[in-house]
């Protein structure tokens, strides 16, 4: 058709292929399920669940709260669980001892899921020693620095000990140089060549992370910190305003034996991990840091928008960008929305 004066249109029209649901559905070209999603849980020595203020819908759970969760991570199809211990204060020291005692709270913890789902469900621990620090720090803090190569030390035992208790991943979220080489060794030592490494490759220094920090209770102990000079994690955490560094960051962990690299947080990121992913075709994890969640979480609160719409496509654009999973504090709200759809 010619309509004079408008010019001819075009032969080529997108919009056809957006008419009907099946239609889309077919030329989808990135499809969320629920295997790309990686739940954060937190857990704390108490025998009831506590909400988190800044997390509305998400709790820290006592041990046998986190196996039911992790069961129900089987049901709707959640490959893996990742563990954060909201350590008792008491617990606490300038050196975080507590990280590599057998008997703290997260080696209980996993001893308890594993006995449950067994391999079923992943479980994925976190390391570094933010949790078990008095100045909440993620290493060492000698004469106001953070020594690198004592922490990895550290980290070394803490690994050990995350594989001993049984846990199928360790992920140093700590940022130390040469950590991820360091670990592997110590793991390969002791013959736990079986336990991988998740590395926190690229993890900025970022605004974002507020919410976890009251949830494992490490910000009131970096106000500690801040008496001490050391209030930020920038000396060891990634610049907002770099990207070729993430590259050498990823590079390293790599040639150290990382078996998975992650980008964190993810959605200010999502440059970052498509160049991550482009470059090394690495299997790629994003982390939706507890900040995005919250966002989304108190605009939804407030009617500003559709909360579980928000979520979806949220991490849909993660997945987009390159990554293969994403971890998520949405993931059980959005594993159950996909399979219904399904
Ligand atoms: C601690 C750690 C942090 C997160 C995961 N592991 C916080 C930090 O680095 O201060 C943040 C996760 C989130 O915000 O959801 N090493």
């Amino acid at each position: 058709m010619h309509h004079p004066g408008l010019g001819s249109f075009p032969a080529t029209r997108l919009r056809r292929n957006r008419q009907h649901p099946w239609l889309r559905a077919i030329v989808a070209e990135t499809v969320l399920t629920p295997a790309d999603l990686l739940w954060p849980l937190f857990v704390h020595d108490h025998a009831t669940a506590v909400p988190i203020a800044a997390m509305p819908g998400v709790e820290r759970l006592p041990i046998d709260g986190v196996v039911r969760a992790a069961a129900e991570a089987a049901r709707l199809g959640i490959p893996a669980i990742a563990l954060f211990p909201a350590t008792d204060p008491q617990r606490k020291t300038a050196d975080g001892a507590h990280a590599v005692d057998p008997e703290n709270l997260v080696c209980r913890t996993v001893r308890a899921v594993r006995r449950e789902t067994g391999d079923a469900v992943g479980i994925v621990c976190d390391v570094a020693l933010d949790p078990y620090t008095t100045h909440g720090h993620d290493g060492l803090l000698v004469d106001g620095r953070i020594v690198n190569d004592e922490t990895v030390e550290v980290l070394c035992r803490q690994s050990l000990t995350l594989a001993e208790a049984g846990c199928h991943v360790v992920a140093p979220s700590d940022m130390m140089d040469g950590r991820v080489g360091a670990i592997r060794t110590a793991l390969d030592a002791a013959g736990r060549h079986d336990v991988g490494i998740l590395s926190y490759a690229a993890k900025y220094a970022s605004a974002f992370y507020g919410p976890f920090r009251d949830a494992v209770g490490s910000n009131a102990s970096l106000g500690t910190a801040a008496k001490l000079g050391v209030s930020d994690k920038k000396t060891y955490q990634m610049d907002t305003a770099n990207t070729l560094e993430s590259l050498r960051e990823v590079a390293l962990d790599i040639a150290e034996g990382a078996d998975m690299v992650m980008v964190k947080p993810a959605g200010t990121a999502l440059d970052i991990i498509h160049r991550v992913k482009t470059t090394f075709g690495m299997p790629t994890l994003a982390y939706q840091v507890s900040g995005e969640y919250a966002m989304i979480r108190a605009a939804a609160a407030n009617g500003w928008l559709d909360g579980d719409k928000a979520a979806l496509e949220s991490v849909l654009v993660i997945k987009r960008a390159g990554a293969d999973a994403v971890l998520t504090y949405f993931a059980p709200q959005l594993a159950r929305a996909l399979t219904a759809r399904g």
